[in-house]
């Protein structure tokens, strides 16, 4: 049985109509095929992380967020709550807050009370995840107004009008920043600026480096929710190319890389396998045992490191705040004007 129209007709009426949705990409599936076939034809196979949020891999990874080696988020949200006074004190009241990788808004929701934001943006690669947790925040905050923007930014961030031009706050939770390096990271900085204009401000969370057993352990679990979010990278690249991997043909591994500072993620091969997909012609891709399909990095910081890529970017610090154990540094940064 289903129940879910009925319960929604039974919910009271919100003052505030429901947030306007925009998706800002066409989604345009000839490229995202050709991005994933390139990746998978690559000497060094390759899929870009943004392929693992799909619908079921952002429900994964906010079971991810729960687990009791995964730091990252419960130890940001304490910084963000212990701190949020001083937050809403330096940014002030009446911003437009934008929320990059909104995914669930449940960060953001926990400054409103300090910020009284004119306006919530949220953009979110994973539209429909984004979409059912707007709607339940805008219920539970009516007075503020709220917008949905479906977008990978990573690639290219251009607001729409609708988001509004002044003392604009963008908030980077989560140490997300991390799945680049750091030349692209200072490339999104670069344009966050620019569009933050000179009344901007950015408040960024950053993963830093530790010992590597701990790095490793909150990418490699015992309950292997992160194989599972890993894994299932191939079944939505299954939907979106008519592919047939098989999964149970992959691992998941994670490796911290002390050189470049970065946990990197793979799905490597358990036998020699082969996979083909109708899209775009159809193609064909053969795996030795053994063989992996780079699927994430996730780069560790040093103050120093974060420091630097704020500093050379566009921004300057304001206040920082950490967690007693130092293993996570959340950032407020004012927009340089030159
Ligand atoms: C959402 C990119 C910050 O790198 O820690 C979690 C993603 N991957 N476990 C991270 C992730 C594996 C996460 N970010």
């Amino acid at each position: 049985m289903n129940a879910a129209p009925s319960t929604l007709q039974a919910l009271p009426r919100v003052a505030h109509p429901l947030p306007l949705f925009v998706q800002q990409y066409q989604e345009n599936s000839e490229l995202i095929c050709a991005e994933l076939i390139g990746g998978l034809q690559a000497p060094e196979a390759i899929l870009s992380p943004k392929f693992l949020y799909d619908r079921l891999g952002s429900k994964l990874f906010e079971a991810i967020t729960e687990l009791p080696e995964y730091y990252l988020t419960r130890t940001e949200g304490w910084i963000l709550q212990a701190h949020s006074q001083d937050i809403a004190n330096s940014i002030g009241t009446g911003c437009t807050f934008i929320d990059l990788g909104a995914g669930n808004c449940e960060k953001a929701a926990h400054l409103f009370e300090g910020l009284r934001p004119k306006q919530y943006v949220a953009i979110d690669i994973s539209v429909e995840y984004l979409r059912t947790n707007l709607a339940r925040l805008n219920h539970q905050w009516p007075t503020i107004p709220m917008l949905g923007l479906g977008a990978d930014f990573s690639s290219k961030l251009e607001l729409v009008s609708t988001v509004c031009s002044s003392k604009r706050v963008f908030f980077y939770p989560g140490s997300s920043i991390g799945n680049f390096s750091i030349e692209q990271a200072g490339l999104i900085l670069q344009q966050l600026a620019s569009q933050a204009g000179e009344d901007g401000w950015l408040l960024i969370g950053m993963d830093l480096v530790k010992n590597s057993a701990a790095l490793q352990a909150a990418y490699d679990d015992p309950l292997q929710v992160t194989a599972a979010f890993n894994r299932n990278i191939l079944l939505n690249v299954n939907r979106l190319l008519g592919a047939d991997f098989v999964l149970s043909h992959f691992k998941h591994v994670a490796v911290f890389n002390q050189q470049f500072s970065r946990i990197e993620m793979y799905l490597q091969a358990l036998q020699e396998t082969t996979v083909r997909w109708s899209a775009l012609g159809s193609g064909i891709r053969y795996f030795r045992r053994g063989e992996r399909i780079h699927t994430e990095n996730s780069y560790k910081y040093s103050f120093k490191g974060a420091e630097e890529l704020l500093n050379n970017n566009g921004f300057s610090i304001a206040h920082y705040w950490f967690d007693p154990h130092k293993l996570f540094c959340v950032f407020l940064a004012k927009v340089r004007v030159n």
